[in-house]
């Protein structure tokens, strides 16, 4: 029997809806050249990255002060903040600028100016303040540091920098104006997603994950869920919060021991049974 239909991929489906919103050729064209700055990304993911495990001993603050000059170079650098940079940035960290709570801590929004940090590009910023009292801790903060802080894709959140003020660990990333994936999903009295946009927000963070597994030390994700998947103004989907992250397996080995780790609920059961 011959099959004259079209194949359609998911792929194929995805730019019909999409391209279906555009309202002229140059959204077509950013498209061409998202894929284009994604190719590039994919060849400068190939740099010699260093691994969770190679720096998972170091404490001391020298360490940790000298990972800002190992891990950011370039267009990667990151800044070394202090606790009283970020108080000010975020109005003492205060409750009406939060953002969003998970396992590490509260999330401030916050705000950079020229004053404030000379050299930053003023920019509004989102922070993330360990909970002392909660069950995170160093390796969470650490993890961040060293995945967020080494790999730049269109679908992973910018960390622009970090602190360490004795017990204190903050992270600072760029701020994704419309929150989370769960919040614009379960928001009060808001419409209903259209189709595309949702089409166009599961490609972006399949495309995250693909950059990560597809990288020279790949790297396993262990927190997919809507909590963590964050939003730009135009719903470009990034993935954040890298802290229960892990450097995958490299070469000849196909896997790795671990334990389970993830969230209940998202986690699969075949996976969790493993324990
Ligand atoms: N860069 C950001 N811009 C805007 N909101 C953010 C940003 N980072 C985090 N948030 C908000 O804070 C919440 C918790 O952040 P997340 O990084 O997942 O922390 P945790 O590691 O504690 O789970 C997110 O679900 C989101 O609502
Ligand atoms: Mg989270």
């Amino acid at each position: 029997m011959s099959n004259n239909t079209k194949k359609i991929t998911w792929k194929s489906m995805i730019l019909i809806l999409s391209c279906g919103n555009c309202k002229s050729s140059s959204e077509c064209n950013l498209e061409e050249e998202e894929e284009e700055s994604e190719k590039k990304v994919l060849k400068q993911g190939s740099f010699q990255r260093l691994c969770l495990s190679d720096v998972s001993n170091s404490s001391s603050s020298q360490a940790i002060e000298d990972l800002s000059v190992s891990l950011g170079a370039g267009s990667n650098k990151l800044y070394t903040f202090t606790l009283e940079e970020l108080r000010e940035a975020t109005n003492n960290f205060t409750w009406s600028n939060m953002l969003g709570e998970g396992g590490f801590g509260p999330v401030y929004k916050g705000f950079f100016d020229d004053k404030l940090r000379h050299g930053l590009k003023p920019q509004t910023v989102a922070v993330k303040r360990l909970d002392l009292d909660g069950l995170q801790g160093h390796r969470e903060w650490l993890a961040e540091i060293i995945f967020l802080g080494q790999l730049r894709h269109p679908h992973l959140v910018k960390l622009i920098g970090y602190c360490y003020e004795d017990e204190n660990r903050l992270l600072v990333y760029e701020y994704m104006p419309r929150g989370s994936l769960e919040n614009q999903l379960f928001r009060r009295y808001s419409a209903a997603m259209p189709w595309s946009t949702r089409m166009k927000i599961a490609l972006g963070a399949a495309k995250g994950l693909a950059f990560l597994h597809g990288a020279d030390k790949p790297v396993i994700y262990r927190d997919f869920k809507a909590s963590n998947i964050l939003l730009d103004s135009d719903f470009t989907a990034k993935l954040s919060d890298f802290g229960l992250a892990k450097d995958g397996p490299e070469g000849e080995d196909t896997h790795v021991t671990t334990r389970i780790m993830g969230t209940q609920g998202y986690a699969a059961p075949e996976y969790i049974m493993t324990d």
